[in-house]
């Protein structure tokens, strides 16, 4: 049965990764010759032109950073020229794009680094180029921020999501006491971290934890494992936590929706969600099939990480840079914190507010 589930995800997979496609997307409205790869020439952004923006994404064949993507082309539709690129979750490929863009002398860079470590040696190579660039959703380290004024970042605050998720489990417990199975005031808890190193996957672990302590509640982990923000490898790792330990689990903190949704196959493969056996499970992201499993009754809660605006305002701080403005409120419709940093809101999501979401 397990080995059968894994396959029909695993094919599903294959089926989205097939239907994405080339792997160099460019918005209709640019010239042919962008698409054509190396023909691609621009003109500089002056003289009214539309600016390009050279885009590389981690990797494309994740669900969260699909919605960004589709944002960022979106927000750009008559403003810029985006020429959105997969680094296929390899730095050494993704510098390699970014040495393109240069070669190409794009307007501005957009960056959603596979290692975030390594926005220092991106921002050397933009800033010998005079190329703003603005990071997305991996967050460089304060120090490489300081590199460069060029030099901006979009995302979200990784100890907000962390401490919605937390908060989500929260509110289950209080207004669940028979939650407490063993009945020892604590949650006995199983963690899917996502990718070490990642602020999201750290903060979130942390902040959430945090939460349901500072809820006055008793917390203990189980087991803790990464799954790497994936869904098929959720679902393994939990598969692996039922089989050793599931008398003592109460609870499951996914830091992404996708690593949520393969921990409800496993649960459902032992019979969780039906006959009265249920398992509160929280995720982060409110992907759409996120909201379809809230509204089914197996997540119980997710946090709404808004790919829309964080598209919307990578395109416009890049847009306002590849233009030659400095990007404020007036420039962007965000407000730039600290003159470098647009932080996008996260809201805590449930089959009560799910509306919102969508
Ligand atoms: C996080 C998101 C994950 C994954 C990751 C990629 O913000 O919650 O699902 O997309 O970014 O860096
Ligand atoms: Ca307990």
């Amino acid at each position: 049965m397990k080995k059968l589930l894994t396959l029909a995800v695993a094919g599903a997979l294959v089926a989205s990764v097939t239907a994405c496609g080339n792997k160099s997307e460019t918005t209709p409205s640019t010239s042919p010759a962008a698409s054509a790869g190396a023909a691609a020439t621009t003109a500089p952004a002056a003289g009214g032109k539309k600016p390009t923006i050279g885009v590389a994404i981690y990797k494309f064949d994740d669900t969260f950073m699909s919605g960004v993507r589709a944002a960022i082309a979106d927000a750009a539709k008559d403003k810029a020229t985006v020429d959105i690129v997969d680094s296929q979750n390899s730095q050494p490929t993704q510098n390699d794009k970014v040495d393109l863009f240069i070669t190409k002398k794009v307007n501005a860079l957009a960056i959603n680094a596979v290692d975030r470590t390594a926005a220092g040696v991106i921002i050397d190579k933009a800033k010998t180029a005079n190329i703003p660039v603005v990071f997305l959703n991996r967050e460089p380290l304060a120090d490489d921020m300081k590199k460069w004024d060029k030099v901006y970042y979009v995302g979200a605050k990784a100890e907000q999501s962390g401490t919605m998720e937390g908060q989500l489990l929260v509110d289950y417990f209080k207004a669940h006491p028979e939650a407490d199975k063993n009945k020892d005031g604590k949650i006995q808890y199983v963690m899917l971290k996502g990718e070490p190193g990642h602020q999201d996957a750290e903060l979130r672990t942390k902040f959430s934890i945090q939460a349901i302590t500072d809820a006055g509640l008793g917390v203990e982990k189980v087991a803790e494992d990464t799954a790497m923000w994936d869904r098929v490898k959720g679902q393994e790792k939990m598969a692996a936590f039922l089989a050793s330990s599931e008398s003592k689990i109460e609870a499951v903190l996914a830091n992404n929706d996708d690593m949520a949704l393969g921990a409800i196959e496993a649960l459902k493969a032992k019979g969780y969600f039906k006959d009265n056996k249920f398992m509160p499970v929280v995720g982060v992201d409110a992907t759409a099939p996120a909201l379809q499993a809230l509204s089914d009754g197996t997540l119980l809660g997710t946090v709404l990480n808004d790919a829309k605006n964080q598209g919307a305002a990578t395109t416009a701080v890049a847009t306002a840079l590849a233009n030659g403005q400095v990007p404020s409120k007036e420039t962007t419709g965000y407000d730039v914190t600290d003159g470098k940093y647009v932080w996008i809101s996260y809201k805590k999501i449930t089959k009560a507010n799910m509306n919102e979401a969508k």
